[in-house]
């Protein structure tokens, strides 16, 4: 059989572009029942090239339906990654007949400048919306932030800051994140910058994102700083690192407990696979909800522009809720898939307590079901072992991820999972993620889709995203152990993920 490009890679329940490329999420917002993606895009080509935001909307996060382009490039530059807030009180000024104005920031990337030679070709603009983001006007004023004499000064966050009673806007300048404060979206003030001499600095630092969480089952607030990176990741190219700690409206200060985390190790990242990049979250999701909702894009610039599709180019995770834990006096910023996939599962099977001795058979000769499948598998009685999980398929193409319990860590290894010739950087090394300790117990949730794992380790405490090519679709699943010891599956659900 063969399989042409839609059937083969054209992923089931991860938001892609009906034509041509596209990169980071932006703007994302919640108004009235519907969930905003705005996303880099390129409308001419399969490649990068002159940014515009592309536009989805969603009613529960998983089925997004396509809109027009919301942005085009204009005189000022090329529409760079952003933010956009309900601006409810009319600060801007923006509003008009009693219609609440939706507020888009936005990087200028002048490329003209940028060929000419002059560091100063990004700056910052604005664009509102007063028919629920169909359609923007950009601002006569723009730009609103010129640049300071800084080569890469993008990505702007913006974040009404309750606390402080301002708009707080986050923004990556090369190595460091600078802070600004504004009363009306206009105009905007420097407070303070981050982070010169913490994390990893192996790249250029892109799409930040600031925002005050409770630690779980507290009252305490915390503010986490999401930092892209790339390159620099862990694993290679692109990945996003976190930094938790305390703002006073003006300084970001870490919070000792995590100061002594980020001393034992480079950077702390939000996932651990390789195509999880420039995440940020959903503005104006109601105080009842309360979720802080979460998109990335599932891809890295080391290969992002040479993979193997090529009506279109790229996906986005499942959206995920994230939340802030304090575990044995450690941060995690764990992420779950959203609550709202939940209603879209079929449950095909669920077996409780039985032994797992060498190898156990997960899925089999169903490829249907590994195009949308969602596995939820805890395993108690671990022991100094390798538990390898193995997606594999007729042609002898592999995805192999799972635990290793004597090197202590999970890992995700894609090196024989079908296509890799398009970049060399593909699959040149397994992915990996440290654990502190050997387990006795683990809790795996996976979301298989056509091109794409998502890793879910630990109630989200350590999170692996990696896309990949097969030639035919993956046809089974399988659960072995190097050692072949004894341990027990205290759970194991399959669910098939169906469209509504
Ligand atoms: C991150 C990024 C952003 C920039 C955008 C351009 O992937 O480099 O910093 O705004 O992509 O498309």
């Amino acid at each position: 059989m063969s399989f042409n490009e839609e059937q083969l890679y054209r992923p089931n329940f991860h938001f892609t572009p009906q034509n041509n490329w596209m990169n980071d999420p932006n703007g994302m917002f919640y108004l009235d029942g519907e969930y905003h993606l705005f996303f880099q895009y390129y409308p001419e080509d399969n490649i990068w090239g002159p940014m515009h935001w592309g536009h989805a909307i969603s009613n529960d996060l998983i089925t997004w339906e396509e809109l027009p382009i919301a942005l085009y490039p204009d005189d000022l530059g090329y529409i760079f990654s952003g933010s956009a807030v309900v601006d409810i009180n009319n600060t801007s000024g923006f509003g008009k007949d009693g219609k609440t104005p939706i507020i888009a920031m936005f990087t200028y990337h002048d490329a003209i400048a940028e060929k000419e030679g002059k560091i100063d070709y990004q700056t910052q603009g604005i664009a509102y919306s007063l028919d629920k983001g169909r359609t923007w006007t950009k601002y006569s004023g723009n730009p609103v932030l010129p640049n300071p004499g800084i080569k890469d000064f993008r990505d702007p966050k913006i974040y009404w800051d309750q606390d402080h009673n301002q708009w707080l806007m986050t923004l990556a300048t090369y190595e460091k994140t600078f802070f600004y404060s504004s009363k009306d979206l206009k105009n905007w003030d420097l407070l303070s910058d981050f982070g010169e001499f913490l994390g990893n600095h192996d790249g250029v630092w892109e799409c930040p994102d600031f925002f005050p969480i409770s630690i779980n089952g507290t009252d305490t607030k915390k503010w986490v700083l999401l930092q892209s990176i790339n390159p620099g990741h862990i694993n290679g190219g692109s990945g996003t690192q976190y930094f938790i700690g305390d703002f006073d409206g003006k300084t970001f200060k870490l919070d000792t407990i995590f100061q002594n985390q980020l001393e034992k190790k480079e950077a702390i990242w939000l996932d651990f696979g390789r195509d999880n990049y420039a995440g940020v979250t959903w503005s104006n999701i109601p105080k009842e909800d309360g979720r802080k909702l979460f998109i990335g894009w599932m891809s890295n610039w080391e290969y992002a522009q040479q993979v193997p599709t090529k009506k279109w180019r790229s996906a986005m995770t499942t959206a995920r809720t994230l939340e802030l834990e304090l575990i044995n006096n450690q941060y995690f910023l764990t992420s779950k898939p959203v609550k709202e996939l939940n209603t879209y599962l079929n449950k095909i099977s669920t077996t409780k307590d039985v032994k797992l001795i060498g190898n156990k058979n997960i899925i089999n000769n169903n490829s249907d079901l590994l195009s949308k499948a969602s596995v939820y598998l805890k395993i108690s009685d671990l022991k100094q072992d390798v538990y390898t999980l193995k997606l594999s398929n007729s042609k002898n193409e592999v995805v192999e991820f799972g635990l290793n319990n004597i090197d202590n860590n999970v890992f995700i290894d894609r090196s024989k999972s079908g296509d890799l010739s398009f970049s060399n950087k593909f699959a040149n090394s397994a992915s990996k993620a440290t654990l502190d300790e050997t387990l006795t117990e683990i809790d795996i949730n996976i979301l298989i889709d056509k091109t794409s794992i998502e890793i879910f380790y630990n109630n989200g405490t350590t999170v692996m995203t990696e896309i990949f090519f097969p030639s035919i679709p993956f046809e089974n699943l399988d659960l072995s152990t190097k050692n072949k010891s004894t341990s027990i599956i205290k759970t194991l659900e399959i669910s098939q993920i169906n469209s509504k």
